[in-house]
Parts: structure tokens; C-alpha cells; sequence
């Protein structure tokens, strides 16, 4: 009866946590948090939901997707919380994440940059619209019109 008392409704882990029920919910159906359920069908969560749940919200606030936070959670399959050492090799491989979408960024940035008073809308020569030369690559002549790919 005692390990009972130490589980928390899906309401206490919400104010708790600071986030809706709905959205504990998604993630239970997502599989990044886990539930037992009482003889009335109702939730109950460990304890470490807590720190589940903030490391949920620290890692979207990164702007990781549910499946990239699902894969970093798959060492914990039982509902447990990772530890301080692996917050920090988690957290230290998200900041190498946010560093290369920085990179894309500014890489994207800059494209958009020269497209700024051209006009062009050229699949040659504008680096939006074919940003590894992609179209060079298959060939000369209209590929696009060709292969089907219309603009
Ligand atoms: S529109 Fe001309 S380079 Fe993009």
C-alpha cells in the first residue's frame, strides 16, 4: 500500500510538472512516459514521470522532435528517469544538434540572401531551388519538364 501513496494522478503530475493533462497524455502515447493503471482505469505514474516530463520540455525547448527525445529515452524503457550523467551526454549531443541546424540556418540564410532582388526562380542557377545542383547532375536539357517533376 505504501508504493501506492508514492505513485501521482495524471492532475498532480500536470501541476506538478507544469503542463496539461492533454499533453501528458500525447506523451504516454507517444511512449516517452508510462502509466500504470488503477482497478478504475485510472492513471497513475512513478515519481521519476517528474523528471521525465522536464526533460521532455528541456529537449523540445531545443527544438528536438518527440521521436529524436522517444530514441534518446530508449535507455530507460521501464519509466525511469535518466540520471544527471546521462542529462549531460544527452544534452551535450543536442547542443552538437542545435550547432549544425545553426549551420543549416545560416547556410540557408544566406541562399535566401541572393535570391533578395533577383527573381530569377531559376532550378539552375538559384541555390533554393536547387541547392546541391541537383538538376546539374541528372543532365542537360529541361529535367524537370522531362522526368515528370513540373515547378
Ligand atoms: S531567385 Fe534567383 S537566385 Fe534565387
Amino acid at each position: 500500500m505504501a508504493a501506492l501513496a508514492q505513485e501521482l494522478t495524471i492532475g498532480e503530475v500536470a501541476r506538478r510538472a507544469g503542463v496539461a493533462t492533454s499533453a501528458l497524455r500525447f506523451y504516454e502515447e507517444r511512449g516517452l512516459i508510462e502509466s500504470s493503471r488503477t482497478a478504475g482505469n485510472q492513471r497513475r505514474y512513478s515519481r521519476s514521470v517528474l523528471r521525465r516530463v522536464a526533460l521532455i520540455r528541456a529537449a523540445q525547448s531545443a527544438g528536438l522532435s518527440l521521436t529524436a527525445i522517444a530514441n534518446a529515452l530508449d535507455n530507460h524503457p521501464d519509466g525511469s528517469a535518466p540520471s544527471a550523467a546521462e542529462w549531460e551526454v544527452m544534452s551535450s549531443q543536442w547542443r552538437d544538434d542545435v550547432e549544425r541546424r545553426i549551420d543549416e540556418l545560416i547556410a540557408l540564410r544566406d541562399q535566401i540572401a541572393s535570391c533578395i532582388g533577383c527573381g530569377c526562380l531559376s532550378l539552375a542557377a538559384c541555390g533554393l531551388l536547387n541547392p546541391d545542383d541537383r538538376a546539374g547532375s541528372d543532365g542537360s536539357g529541361a529535367r524537370y519538364l522531362m522526368g515528370g517533376e513540373a515547378l
